[in-house]
């Protein structure tokens, strides 16, 4: 499959067409980042990679990130996890609170806000160092050693953070959270934070790709049972209320982010991450879906 040509082509497709939606304003950092970037790279499980436009340009990854954080948490804690969190759809927005009052505080699954703050306190409980472990388990699945915390766009998200301030309290007093609110929600903008390329980010969802090890090693992150778990989750719950249609359209386990990225992963064979920060009305990247639907579409090739 040649992967280069294909992304080219496709990348131009879209580009040519109209870019819709907004850049996400509610962290007043995002708002400041270039509407019109537009970047992709693929990385097969063979670790070549093929990108096309902005791909070397960090951004924020923002939820993303919690796939990672619920893969250190399954890896460490196991399977009791799921006494605190679901792995149903929610059918909501990312950020929504109401489902948690008839569930009692118990989130629908790990990757809308509810669930990945329950995911850090979980973090927490297992170390009180969980922000510093947390930093080295994603340096070493992406296999490098620079990437940090961003702490700019961290306060800039805390200085608005009203919402998840809510959401940490309101399941705290299910008692379904541990930790002081502060701590949890310092960990929770952390890990938000932090800033890939579509490069970076497509090698560092690679082991999700190859059975939960790290291409090229022996190294086991997950095991393969776990692996096809995490993927499951992503393919159920990754794009909140549009999780169905992108399944339709992509037909991929992935995950978004308010940042305008989107990893997706076909298992056995690539890790493909896209970024363009205008988003759709569900806080998707309004191009990073079209290009990756055009690229299932093109190769014939998604999990359906
Ligand atoms: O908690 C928030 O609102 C952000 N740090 C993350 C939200 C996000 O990325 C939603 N994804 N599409």
């Amino acid at each position: 499959m040649d992967y280069q040509a294909i992304l080219e082509q496709i990348y131009q497709t879209v580009k040519a067409g109209e870019n819709q939606g907004r850049v996400a304003t509610y962290i007043p950092e995002l708002a400041r980042v270039n509407p019109d970037r537009f970047g992709v790279c693929l990385t097969t499980i063979g670790q070549q990679s093929y990108a096309v436009g902005d791909s070397q340009e960090r951004f924020s990854i923002q939820s993303i990130a919690k796939v990672l954080a619920l893969c250190m948490a399954y890896k460490n804690i196991g399977n009791t996890l799921w006494k605190r969190v679901g792995v149903e759809p929610s059918g909501t927005a990312f950020n929504s609170l109401v489902q948690l009052e008839s569930d009692a505080g118990i989130p629908r699954n790990p990757l809308i806000n509810a669930g990945a703050i329950v995911i850090c306190d979980a973090l927490l409980s297992y170390s009180p160092n969980a922000k510093r472990l947390f930093l080295d388990f994603v340096r070493m699945v992406a296999g490098n050693p620079q990437l940090e915390y961003s702490q700019h766009i961290a306060e800039s998200e805390k200085s608005v953070g009203y919402r998840n301030t809510a959401l940490v309290n309101f399941i705290k007093s299910f008692g379904n959270i541990h930790h002081p609110t502060e701590e949890v929600l310092d960990f929770y903008f952390a890990l938000c934070s932090i800033e890939m390329s579509c490069e970076e980010l497509s090698r560092c969802f690679l082991f999700l790709a190859n059975q939960g090890k790290l291409p090229g090693t022996e190294t086991e992150i997950l095991n393969p049972s776990q692996t096809k778990r995490i993927n499951a989750i992503m393919q159920t719950c990754g794009f909140y209320d549009e999780a169905g249609e992108f399944a339709y359209k992509v037909g991929l386990p992935g995950k978004s982010g308010v940042g305008g990225g989107i990893v997706a992963v076909r298992p056995g064979r690539y890790c493909v991450a896209v970024w363009s920060p205008r988003l759709n009305p569900k806080g998707n990247s309004y191009r990073g879906v079209a290009l990756l639907e055009a690229l299932t579409t093109t190769t014939q090739d998604s999990i359906f």
